[in-house]
């Protein structure tokens, strides 16, 4: 498949679930999607809790989902929200992908009323810590 079309279905999925993202506090939706080493596409959305750190990211969602399908490489990610500024992932979340992805797998950040920006892991988690760190190979 072409990368466009690759990032297409990997927008279509983040989008399709960010739908149901349960954020009744903040009110922003977060979608994410991960293509995976088997070729499948794996999404999660945000879910809040009132117990506000109990709440799990997007991308959190689309890594458990991608491990209970016995998935444990990420080929590439694409994160969608509302508004023009690229959704980021946060700091936690970018240490989730990192166990799961090498350095130069692409995360794609993309705010759905402006563009899609493009970084690599490394980009976004310089210097990391990683399975490596700790004699674990991936
Ligand atoms: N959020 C994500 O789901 N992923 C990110 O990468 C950034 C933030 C969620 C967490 C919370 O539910 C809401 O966005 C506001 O921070």
């Amino acid at each position: 498949m072409k990368k466009e079309d690759i990032n297409k279905a990997l927008f279509n999925a983040a989008e399709k679930v960010r739908k149901n993202a349960h954020v009744p506090y903040s009110n922003f939706k977060v979608g994410a999607a991960i293509l995976a080493d088997d070729g499948n596409i794996y999404a999660g959305c945000n879910v809040e809790n009132a117990a506000y750190p109990e709440g799990v990211c997007a991308e959190a969602g689309a890594i458990s989902q991608m491990v209970a399908a016995g998935q444990k490489q990420i080929k590439r990610i694409y994160i969608t929200g509302s508004g023009f500024d690229p959704v980021m992932p946060c700091g936690g979340c970018r240490q989730k992908i990192r166990e799961f992805a090498s350095l130069g797998v692409i995360i794609i950040s993309h705010g759905v009323d402006g563009e899609p920006l493009e970084k690599t892991l490394d980009e976004l988690l310089p210097f990391s810590f990683g399975p490596e760190s700790l004699g674990v190979k991936k």
